[in-house]
């Protein structure tokens, strides 16, 4: 079949090639993100390949549709960019890689984690200049800590078993409980008692009208002073402006973000020349405390590789008549 790809980084080239030898899918590769302007460069092709930061929303389903695009391929786990309704509205399939290496964001989660507990990223940059004082870099011990993991499906629970080989206490909220977690030794509390007895919160749902701005005021409120919250899973799921505020009264304590709400203008590009609008953004970057990185925690070569095989799987399934039952996004999966 052949595959109009936005959003194409040099990166993606070698896992895409070698997940197509044995495949033979004709891939037109873009840089440019999908938009409505560009929409048209898939004239010809069967379907779109997207990745996060590409606009799916109706008005480019409607342009793909007329343009006789059959099938939505995304190089993610998360469909949040995805208006699933009108693709099903205008008979589009929507396939997507649920599972790619847990591994790759649970890990990189921890490790926001241990560098700013640990305040890996200040330790750097004093050593380099020669300035070997400690002052400002004390730590706590992870053993013993209560660690609230919000969202315990595939990553969650990779994060959990991390947190359980530190002897960390971990403290769970999920609508459905992952035997596995509560076998590590997880206990399932209500969202309020998580928030309220956590030292770490870290997050790993999916973006949802029922998530957005999970962490919010009234949310940090109920937690302890000097708390640590890491988001690895979608930017919106945090209201920045709240923590921002909650960073400046000291509330919280450290912050760790992969993720942020108006990434898809930001991430994935070089804008070392640029004077960046978002001030929301640029205020963020500006407190010791806080580490960004750029939406890097599936960045593996383990989780490329899993990115790659799947989707092009997802393609020749689709082309055989038989999608992956459990890769297809439907708006049943929203509801549920
Ligand atoms: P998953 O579908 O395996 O697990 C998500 C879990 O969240 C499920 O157990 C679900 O029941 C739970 N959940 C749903 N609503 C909830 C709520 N209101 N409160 C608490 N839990 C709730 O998903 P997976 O693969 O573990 O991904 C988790 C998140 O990580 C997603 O948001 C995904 O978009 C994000 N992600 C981020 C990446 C990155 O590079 N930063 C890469 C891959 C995924």
């Amino acid at each position: 079949m052949r595959i109009c790809f936005y959003s194409v980084k040099l990166f993606e080239h070698g896992p895409f090639d070698r997940a197509n030898e044995s495949r033979r899918h004709t891939l037109d590769r873009h840089s440019e993100r999908l938009s409505v302007k560009t929409a048209p460069l898939a004239e010809g092709c069967d379907a779109v390949c997207v990745f996060v930061g590409d606009d799916v929303s109706a008005s480019v389903i409607d342009a793909l549709a007329d343009l006789g695009v059959r099938l939505i391929l995304l190089r993610s786990a998360g469909f949040n960019h995805v208006d699933v309704v009108a693709a099903e509205r205008r008979g589009l399939t929507t396939l997507r890689v649920p599972a790619y290496s847990p591994h790759a964001i649970a890990e990189h989660t921890v490790g926001l984690m241990l560098a700013l507990n640990r305040k890996i990223h200040r330790a750097y940059n004093r050593v380099r200049e020669q300035n070997f004082a400690l002052d400002g870099l004390l730590g706590f011990d992870m053993h013993g800590k209560t660690v609230g993991v919000v969202g315990t499906g595939r990553i969650g629970e990779v994060v959990c078993a991390i947190l359980a080989g530190f002897g960390c206490r971990v403290l769970a909220s999920d609508p459905v409980v992952n035997d596995v977690c509560v076998s590590l030794g997880a206990e399932y509390v209500g969202r309020e008692r998580l928030f309220a007895e956590s030292d770490i919160i870290t997050l790993h749902c999916p973006l949802t009208p029922e998530t957005k701005h999970m962490i919010d005021a009234g949310a940090l409120d109920l937690m302890k002073p000097g708390v640590m919250i890491i988001n690895t899973s979608r930017g919106a799921v945090v209201d920045s402006r709240a923590v921002i505020a909650g960073l400046k009264s000291e509330k919280i304590g450290a912050l760790g973000l992969d993720v942020y709400e108006e990434e898809a203008d930001l991430f994935f590009r070089d804008l070392s020349d640029t004077v960046i609008q978002d001030d929301v953004f640029m205020r963020l970057l500006t407190f010791p405390n806080v580490i960004v990185t750029a939406h890097q925690a599936f960045f593996t070569r383990e989780a490329l590789r899993g990115i790659a095989d799947t989707t092009l799987e997802n393609a020749s399934a689709f082309e055989s008549g038989s999608p992956i039952a459990d890769n297809v996004v439907s708006s049943s999966l929203i509801a549920g």
